[in-house]
């Protein structure tokens, strides 16, 4: 930890090495920012995901760049002890210029420890960028949900060895140009367990299986608070809790499932 008592990338990083399992929540205000602390989570993810279950828009696309300096700077004001990623939302990145631009934004103004971009290939000379001027970057694979008009909806991706080839080829690209870790979002379990090994930066999985370095939910699907069909990856840890138990407890218990590998479940992955 360094001076601050706030965990470094270098600390976060430094537990895959170590072989303990990385815990991370998305939290888009202050007092939820609060139940995480509470709970020991080591990352905390403004996820653009805030489109759907704050703002209520039926996909991630019309969040802006204000959006989420808006609510990464509520969740900076609350966070102690958690590394802070952003998500830099769609068509913040179309170029290198605005994508360094709009970093340093999500940066300074929203008090950020790192931000988060969707996809390699075509991005990487925004990833390369914003590592230029000195702002780490977290990737991410697999479904992305900015590119969901191309992707034709909520698929799991990289069923086909070609498409597994083309991540695995992705994913050391992210690496090698600096990238400190990796989102893989909805893949065949196999695939999230087969790059965790090729790679020397910790995966962060949501739906890729248990043998990723760390995984991430959605905080909202974690409470039950999400309306209608919950995704199969996630699970509602409060409403299994029972009676008398709150946000930190369920919280407290995604923690604990996390560590000691009894999240995700089989039934929460993907052939
Ligand atoms: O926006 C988000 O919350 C995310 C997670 C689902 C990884 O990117």
């Amino acid at each position: 930890m360094n001076a601050t008592n706030t965990l470094s990338i270098d600390d976060v990083v430094g537990m895959k090495p170590a072989g303990e399992k990385i815990t991370v929540l998305t939290a888009y205000d202050a007092s939820m920012t609060r139940h995480l602390e509470n709970a020991g989570v080591e990352v905390i993810l403004v996820g653009d995901s805030l489109g759907m279950v704050v703002q209520g828009h039926d996909s991630t696309l019309p969040v802006s760049v204000e959006d989420m300096i808006y609510h990464c700077g509520m969740v900076a004001r609350a966070r102690q002890r958690a590394l802070l990623i952003v998500d830099m939302p769609y068509h913040s990145y179309t170029t290198a210029e605005e994508a360094r631009d709009n970093a340093r934004r999500l940066m300074d103004e929203g008090g950020a420890d790192m931000v988060k971009l969707e996809g390699a290939g075509p991005v990487l000379e925004a990833i390369q960028a914003i590592l230029d001027d000195d702002i780490p970057v977290c990737g991410h694979l697999g479904l992305l949900p900015q590119s969901i008009e191309e992707l034709g909806g909520y698929k799991v991706q990289g069923r086909e060895q070609a498409a597994a080839d083309k991540m695995l080829a992705d994913a050391l690209d992210l690496q090698v140009a600096g990238v400190n870790m990796v989102v893989l979002e909805c893949i065949p379990s196999i695939l999230g367990k087969h790059l965790t090994a090729a790679l020397s930066m910790p995966t962060i999985g949501i739906g890729a299986g248990p043998d990723c370095d760390g995984q991430v939910l959605v905080l909202y699907d974690l409470l039950g608070l999400t309306p209608g069909k919950r995704p199969k990856f996630s699970k509602d840890f409060l409403s299994e809790l029972g009676e008398g138990k709150g946000i930190t407890d369920a919280v407290r218990a995604y923690v604990e499932a996390v560590k000691s590998g009894k999240f995700p479940a089989p039934e929460h992955g993907f052939k």
